[in-house]
């Protein structure tokens, strides 16, 4: 396969592969049970993304990425709950910015339908999580 689109679409994966340890972490940091359960909800998501990544690479003829990003790192070293969930929500960002710069020059129409329901379901997550966190008091 193209060797640039198997790069990008294995830094996503690595990306939702630290999105999904991420928030598994924070879900034990949660006071809130509603905030813990949709930080499962949302960890689901991000392993169930990168399952779907790793197929596409493999059904178009590349490796699949078995690493983790290094956006664990970065918010374990945020002290609180808040900062964290702010610095999940701006990686989710990021990726949907990175989906949206290149799906439209994506020829696989099987690959650029999956990132598109991908980029809307972060943009559903981010906003569920900026909400709850919106009437969560702060921890
Ligand atoms: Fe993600």
């Amino acid at each position: 396969m193209d060797a640039d689109l198997e790069s990008f679409l294995n830094i996503l994966g690595e990306a939702e592969r630290a999105g999904g340890r991420v928030l598994h972490e924070l879900m034990g940091l949660c006071d809130s049970l509603d905030l813990s359960e949709l930080l499962r909800k949302v960890s689901h998501d991000e392993g169930y993304f990168a399952g779907e990544l790793a197929g596409h690479v493999r059904r178009l003829g590349g490796t699949p990425s078995s690493k983790t990003g290094d956006f664990v790192e970065k918010v374990r070293a945020v002290a609180d709950l808040r900062g964290k969930l702010d610095l999940l929500n701006r990686g989710q960002r990021w990726v949907m910015r990175k989906i949206d710069e290149r799906v439209g020059s994506i020829a696989d129409e099987r690959l650029a339908a999956f990132l598109r329901v991908m980029a809307e379901a972060h943009e559903t997550n981010i906003g569920a999580v900026d909400k709850m966190m919106a009437s969560t008091p702060p921890q």
